[in-house]
């Protein structure tokens, strides 16, 4: 099989803002206790964060983690989780079934976030709770004054601000599986009311509405409250598999990802226009991923911090998930930030053993590559190369990829997923206006078993070094293994 990519130095889709890398930690499962936090395992450190686990998040680079919900947020009171923890209480967490005992909060996740050498981007609860709460918290995080929960924070041991940045005004509010789900117009009305007091706080956050599904009205009838107030929708999305599904389906499900993020950006552009503002909404893709192995498994109710949602993921996950960041890599120009949902145990690229060994699944890598090396310009490249069809597409292209340039280190970083099943596929890619350009590394992760995992004990998807030909060109041509994920470098 034959494909060609042409990139031309003139023409970029845009400057990839690196929280396009971000996660996401709930309160959920073993995400936060015996995931990020378990004091008393013997990688613990001063204040119980496992330092194994920071270390595998640390290989990621993930500049940004959505923090506590998830649908958790939508039932929190913030407060629980500030102060003495001998005095914390105890709450029936209904989101999830669980208890919650408040141990971790955003006292501590605070912290967690700079030992991660991460941002946190904070979610308020809009469900049970409302604009009030939302802007004491903000006091209590961002503000410097002499006033009630600035004071409280210096008065938990915390003199300077946390300084968070971005923030979610509340959690796909239009499910009926949140707490206090509202209508898009009170929830319109809630988001506006809340923005306007939160940014009167603090001027220089940023705020992200809940957007929907992109197919009903929710988007335009939340846009048209919060337009003036908000700087980013929300999208979520998650992929699963039914049991007669193919690869080839599973796999070419990205192409629908593509098409809810241009469906959104014009619903935004519509609203723009009808309200003839200056202003352009962006898109916070903040909750994606492949999520299905673990649906229905049990676990007992009321109990702390079982496990829940702990998907095993196998290598076909893996091409979906890289084809996924390839597509928001190429769609940089409205996606600013997006978090890979979640980080650690719950639908989780980091894996983690109570008392035990951290491990890396199979989606981990084309998550950690893409962050660690998609940084800078994503450019606009031809592709040519052939399809297939599916219910829910026309054309599946079988080479998904991005091309990134990173100025600084001179070098162009080629994603690329080949979805054929059968077939090789040899790559001719054209670099024009760079000069010559040097192939310098090609990761492949390949496996013949499309359902193979990695465990505690074995590493059955790890990437591999495919050797490169060190020919000096403006013309390269690159072999992709069938259903293999790669990133390939070229320097000029
Ligand atoms: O990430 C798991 C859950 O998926 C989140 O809590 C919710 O926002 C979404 O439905």
């Amino acid at each position: 099989m034959k494909a060609e990519v042409i990139v031309n130095k003139n023409y970029t889709i845009g400057e990839i803002d690196k929280r396009l890398y971000g996660s996401f930690i709930e309160h959920l499962g073993r995400a936060v206790y015996s995931g990020i936090y378990e004091p008393g395992h013997p990688e613990a450190d001063d204040q119980g964060f496992r330092r194994d686990v920071l270390e595998m998040i640390k290989k990621i680079d993930v500049p940004i983690v959505r923090y506590p919900g998830g649908n958790f947020v939508s039932g929190y009171n913030w407060e629980d989780g500030t102060g003495p923890k001998e005095k914390r209480p105890r709450r029936l967490e209904l989101a999830w079934q669980v208890t919650e005992t408040n141990e971790v909060g955003i006292d501590e996740f605070q912290e967690w976030a700079k030992r991660a050498n991460s941002e946190v981007m904070m979610a308020v609860n809009l469900g049970t709770r409302g604009a009030d709460e939302a802007r004491n918290l903000l006091e209590y995080c961002n503000l410097d004054t002499d006033t009630y929960y600035a004071n409280l924070r210096r008065q938990n041991g915390f003199d300077k601000p946390f300084g968070i940045k971005t923030w979610c005004l509340g959690n796909e509010m239009y499910g009926n599986w949140q707490m206090g789900h509202k209508t898009a117009e009170e929830y319109g009305r809630l988001a506006a009311e809340t923005a306007n007091m939160m940014k009167m706080a603090d001027p220089n956050i940023e705020l992200i509405a809940c957007g929907a599904t992109g197919s009903d009205d929710w988007e335009l009838t939340v846009l048209n409250h919060v337009y003036d107030y908000v700087d980013y929708l929300s999208l979520h999305t998650y992929y699963g598999k039914q049991s007669h599904v193919d690869t080839p389906y599973f796999i070419g499900q990205s192409v629908q990802m593509d098409a809810f993020i241009k469906g959104v950006a014009a619903m935004c552009d519509a609203v723009k226009t009808i309200k003839h503002s200056r202003k352009t909404i962006n898109l916070a893709f903040d909750e994606w991923n492949v999520w299905y192995h673990s649906l229905g498994a049990p676990y007992e109710k009321w109990s702390v911090a079982p496990r829940q949602l702990e998907d095993i993921y196998n290598f076909e996950d893996a091409l979906l998930a890289g084809c996924m960041l390839i597509t928001l890599q190429n769609n940089c120009d409205r996606v600013k930030m997006a978090c890979l949902a979640q980080l650690v145990n719950v639908i989780a690229p980091i894996m983690t053993q109570p008392g035990g060994k951290v491990w890396a699944q199979t989606i981990f890598y084309p998550y950690m590559y893409g962050s660690m090396r998609g940084r800078g310009s994503a450019m606009r490249a031809i592709v040519k190369c052939g399809s297939y069809e599916k219910s829910y597409a026309k054309e599946i292209p079988y080479l998904e990829t991005s091309v990134i340039h990173n100025e600084e280190k001179r070098e162009l970083v080629v994603f690329a997923v080949n979805r054929s099943m059968e077939e090789d596929m040899e790559v001719d890619l054209w670099f024009e206006n760079f000069g010559d350009c040097v192939a310098s590394e090609h990761i492949q992760l390949y496996c013949d078993d499309m359902l193979a995992v990695n465990t505690e004990e074995e590493e059955k998807v790890a990437p591999i070094t495919v050797d490169v030909e060190n020919t000096s060109g403006t013309k390269h041509t690159v072999t992709l293994k069938k259903h293999s994920w790669n990133m390939v470098v070229y320097k000029y």
